[in-house]
């Protein structure tokens, strides 16, 4: 007989099936659903969802028997689950979750809150007919129910007035520590009732604390008269007038025995960014980070078009082809040192000098800044800037190169250390220059202009010879620099006013005349550029009794008087070749005849200075001096001489010749 009763309970636990089972994650099938519940694609048992006053259930699909048959007692059981409960936002609420065992396949008229699609308005209040025994994880306090907060779990047997509550909360030795059901983080909850002892645990934990010790409520109770013999289990939720999303992640049971853990790594995960907390993101986030981006993007662009105004060039397509010649004014700028006043080696009618060390090359360089305005008619100008980088000669200062910017051009020099002449002739100089120095500086000038004049493959016209545009390099060499610069007015000036380039006293008259520059013109000013070097003066000077001392006319009156040495810079003292002087002074009066036919040009003045010919000799008619002003306006007084010369050599025709005519009358 004991065989066969036990026999027929094991037939019997067998067939009921459902003595055992464990869900990481459910497929459809898995669980009977009922109401809005579903199984999402990954696993997840949803409950509810964001539809306002829905109801979901899922229960076993089937039907457990419970009770011992010979004496209708319950039997042992054990059951664990992890469950979710997501509000619509962090700080909105959530609904709860029920674990029920009822009547199979649930009570019907099931309502959706607050009767969590258990229980309904006539059932909730309780009658043992219900045959429910539930445990509730609750997070509303409705005081309908006698809720004693809204953050509880508690044991509800017929009626959803709980028989025994606590606050959410976890042991960890006889600590007790308080934590939220409606999270949105995974909790576990144990249910387990001993038949023996006719007691009921219930335990809840955050999923990543494992299984406290102790259980959070023992309520000492036989569930026999409870609850039916065959039983359904399961979860129910419900949602209200406000929603939130109840999940289970997974499930186990046994019946006798202990369930089996779950493992929680192989639990579906929880939708990663609920709704609401996407929302808050947007809602501050995504302003935030957008109004962050914008000022760092409205900084890097305004610092980018800084910088392109900064840096901005002009390059137009022709320049292409001088591409080796021209330079990128970024490099100029760091070169200089941002164009600062400490690098300036020198200002003058075109612009500032300033000095600069090429990154690349550790070149030393010197940047002449030039204002222009027009930028019409730069292409033509800026072929010769460039055909004059070409110029080759150990008396010229070498031009490397240019780069041109809306009201700029810079143009590209070799350094030289020692600076202009002017620094050394004039105003008490800190250092003069012995004769034989000065005597060289004068033979190298030359030979540069007769380069210039005369070697190269065209005629290059200076057009600003003087003192101040004659550099000296390490080895006190001459060399002639802003050849042909003077062009650049030409070019930029206005044809309305009437301009012409070239430094006041160094100026041919006819060239001030006609406006146009021709090597006599060079030559005139290269007869000024003698006489400042050998007299140490400017050609045009204030003197003590305010009147304007005009060097030729003065050197002339001496030489007039047979006395051309009392001209000699008197910083020379006697160390002077006077032989040398006495020519160099006698070239200066030749290179400034009025009379730009008269005047020797550049090759005939190599030949005297190197001696290979006497100088044609000088004889006075007449001298006058008309103070003719060719243009008051701009401060130009003209003088006029009259000379006459013989020269057996090169001007027999020329010879004795009275040149009187010269005068300056409009
Ligand atoms: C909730 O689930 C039901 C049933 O699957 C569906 O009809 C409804 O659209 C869902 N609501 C939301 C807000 O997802
Ligand atoms: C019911 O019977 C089982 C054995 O069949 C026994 O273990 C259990 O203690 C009994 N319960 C009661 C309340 O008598
Ligand atoms: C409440 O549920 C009971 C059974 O559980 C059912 O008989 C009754 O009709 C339901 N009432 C309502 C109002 O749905
Ligand atoms: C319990 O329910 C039964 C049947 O539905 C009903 O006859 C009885 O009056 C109810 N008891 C209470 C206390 O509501
Ligand atoms: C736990 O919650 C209860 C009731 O909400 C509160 O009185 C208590 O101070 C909380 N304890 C901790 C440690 O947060």
């Amino acid at each position: 007989m004991v065989v066969i009763i036990s026999a027929a309970q094991l037939c019997c636990s067998a067939t009921s099936g459902g003595h055992e089972f464990t869900f990481h994650g459910f497929n459809s099938g898995d669980l009977t659903l009922d109401g809005i519940a579903e199984i999402t694609s990954n696993g997840l048992l949803r409950l509810t969802n964001e539809t306002m006053l829905q109801k979901g259930r899922a229960l076993y699909p089937m039907p457990i028997n419970f009770k011992n048959s010979s004496n209708g007692s319950v039997f042992s059981f054990s059951t664990t689950f992890v469950c979710a409960m997501v509000p619509q936002t962090p700080s909105w609420i959530t609904h709860g979750i029920m674990f029920a065992i009822t009547q199979p396949g649930g009570l019907p008229g099931a309502l959706p809150n607050p009767y969590f699609g258990l229980f309904n308005e006539t059932t909730f209040n309780g009658n043992a007919t219900n045959h429910v025994v539930a445990v509730e994880l609750d997070t509303l306090q409705n005081p309908d129910h006698d809720d004693i907060d809204n953050n509880h779990v508690g044991i509800d047997i017929h009626r959803l007035i709980s028989v025994e509550a606590k606050s959410a909360g976890y042991y960890q030795g006889n600590q007790l520590h308080n934590f939220s059901l409606g999270s949105s983080k995974p909790i576990q909850a144990w249910v387990e009732y001993d038949g023996m002892a006719k007691q009921m645990n219930v335990t809840v934990a955050p999923l990543s604390v494992g299984k406290p010790s102790k259980p959070l409520l023992s309520f000492p109770h036989d569930i026999s008269l409870d609850v039916l013999e065959t039983v359904s289990i399961g979860f129910t939720a419900a949602t209200g007038s406000a929603v939130s999303t109840q999940y289970i992640l997974g499930w186990s049971f046994k019946m006798n025995g202990i369930a089996q853990e779950l493992d929680p790594s192989k639990l579906p995960k929880l939708p990663r960014v609920g709704p609401k907390r996407k929302s808050r993101f947007l809602v501050i986030g995504v302003p935030v980070i957008a109004i962050f981006s914008l000022i760092i993007i409205a900084f890097g662009v305004g610092y980018y078009v800084f910088r392109k105004r900064k840096f901005a060039e002009l390059l137009e397509d022709w320049e292409q082809l001088y591409g080796p010649h021209r330079f990128n004014y970024k490099e100029l700028y760091f070169a200089t040192k941002g164009f600062s006043d400490k690098q300036i080696l020198g200002a003058g009618g075109f612009g500032k000098v300033y000095r600069g060390v090429l990154h690349n090359t550790r070149a030393e360089i010197a940047v002449k800044k030039i204002h222009n305005q027009s930028t019409l008619g730069m292409r033509p100008f800026i072929a010769e800037v460039v055909s004059m980088g070409q110029l080759c000669h150990r008396n010229l200062v070498p031009l490397r190169g240019y780069c041109r910017r809306k009201r700029e051009l810079l143009l590209v020099y070799e350094y030289m250390p020692n600076g202009s002449l002017d620094r050394y002739l004039f105003d008490k100089p800190m250092r003069t220059l012995s004769w034989n120095q000065r005597f060289q500086v004068i033979k190298g000038v030359a030979s540069a202009l007769f380069y210039l004049h005369e070697e190269w493959e065209q005629v290059v016209i200076h057009r600003d010879i003087k003192a101040s545009n004659v550099l000296l390099d390490s080895e006190w060499n001459g060399r002639l620099g802003d050849f042909g610069l003077a062009r650049l007015y030409d070019h930029g000036s206005d044809p309305q006013t009437t301009h012409v380039a070239g430094t006041h006293g160094y100026l041919a008259p006819e060239h001030v005349r006609t406006g146009k520059a021709t090597t006599s013109s060079d030559m005139f000013a290269f007869g000024a550029f003698l006489l400042e070097v050998a007299c140490g003066r400017r050609p045009i000077e204030q003197t003590a009794s305010n009147d304007d001392l005009i060097l030729v006319e003065w050197v002339f009156s001496w030489w007039n008087r047979g006395e051309i040495l009392q001209t000699v810079d008197p910083k020379l003292g006697e160390d002077y070749d006077v032989e040398e002087v006495d020519m160099v002074l006698k070239l200066g009066l030749l290179c400034s005849l009025l009379d730009a036919e008269l005047r020797p040009n550049i090759r005939q003045v190599i030949r005297y200075l190197e001696r290979f010919v006497a100088l044609p000799k000088l004889s006075l008619l007449t001298l006058s001096i008309a103070g003719l002003t060719i243009s008051r306006s701009e401060g130009f007084d003209d003088f006029v001489l009259s000379l006459s010369y013989s020269d057996d050599k090169i001007g027999s025709c020329y010879s004795s010749i009275t040149n009187s005519i010269v005068s300056e009358g409009r």
